[in-house]
């Protein structure tokens, strides 16, 4: 019955091609009415509903993103990993239809979804999201990765409440250096370690209902939430099966990371949390994609292979 309520939506919007250009150009684009407002309204009360009830915490997928993340600690940046396991009615949404539709688009028939976020930056006190490229924080290096991240957010999103800021061509360049903010390691969140100049960068506020899709190399960061409203934000990402890279980087930044929620993460799938996670890349089509279970396949045979 899912399927054929999926299969009922189809895209409505279309890149252009200057759209298209200036995504190839800057690394990032933004796009007109990715959602309709009733949809984006239903998201703010799941997005709510998810962050007050503490969804996904105790599996390691719910957690602050700037802080040591301890239990009772108010966050100031929390986010979910894959919200759509915890609310199903995610599933079948039209910015989900709109952002595969332009995913093909944009890097062809091989793209798939590779995971999605819901952030939280709460009034007043939301905390800015730390300059950094999106590849920077992959766990294996060692794949070519063409990925790109659909950002949406739920109601306007202005220079006030934290809206996106891009690097425009910096997605031209490889992986700039990161590191933990403050050099703490409990902090989930990467930085930029520089290489880049912020002055340079351009701010993308949007009205509700527009969404920007950027590539996993272009530099991006959003301020604090200094206004009354929350502000969320949902993000859609997908790629193209990533493949062995030939090339050899070290991405130290992640393998110095001591959080909270890996550890809470390993906790849950140690004790059979691994079988469901099987399940859920099952419903997000992760085994009907060819080369993404050769993808899968490969990185866990790196993680039980790799030395510690
Ligand atoms: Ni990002």
């Amino acid at each position: 019955m899912g399927h054929k309520h999926q299969a009922a939506r189809k895209a409505t919007v279309v890149l252009s091609d200057e759209q298209v250009a200036t995504f190839r150009e800057k690394g990032y684009v933004a796009i007109p009415q990715m959602a309709p407002p009733d949809e984006v309204a239903s998201l703010r009360d799941i997005f709510d509903r998810l962050f007050d009830q503490k969804a996904g915490r105790a599996e390691g997928a719910q957690f602050d993103m700037v802080s040591h993340d301890e239990d009772g600690d108010v966050p100031s940046l929390p986010a979910i990993i894959n919200p759509v396991n915890y609310a199903p009615e995610l599933r079948h949404i039209q910015f989900r239809v709109n952002a595969l539709a332009i995913a093909r688009q944009l890097l062809g028939p091989t793209v798939t979804q590779a995971f999605e976020q819901a952030i939280l930056k709460p009034a007043w006190q939301g905390a800015a999201t730390p300059w950094h490229q999106d590849e920077a924080a992959r766990t294996d290096p060692n794949f070519d990765y063409n990925q790109i991240s659909f950002w949406m957010p739920l109601q306007e999103a202005t220079v006030d409440n934290g809206c996106m800021h891009f690097i425009a061509g910096s997605h031209e360049g490889g992986i700039l250096p990161h590191r933990s903010p403050g050099n703490d390691p409990k902090i989930p969140a990467i930085e930029c370690a520089g290489g880049f100049n912020p002055d340079e960068a351009t701010p993308c506020p949007m009205a509700e209902g527009c969404a920007s899709v950027h590539h996993g190399r272009t530099l991006h960061y959003a301020g604090p939430n200094q206004t009354a409203i929350p502000r969320r934000a949902y993000i859609l990402a997908f790629e193209v099966p990533p493949k062995p890279s030939s090339e050899k980087r070290d991405f130290y930044w992640n393998g110095a990371k001591q959080t909270a929620f890996i550890a809470r993460q390993r906790r849950w799938r140690r004790s059979g949390g691994i079988l469901i996670e099987i399940g859920r890349k099952a419903q997000m089509g992760v085994w009907r994609s060819p080369g993404r279970i050769v993808f899968e396949a490969r990185r866990a045979f790196r993680a039980l292979t790799k030395r510690r």
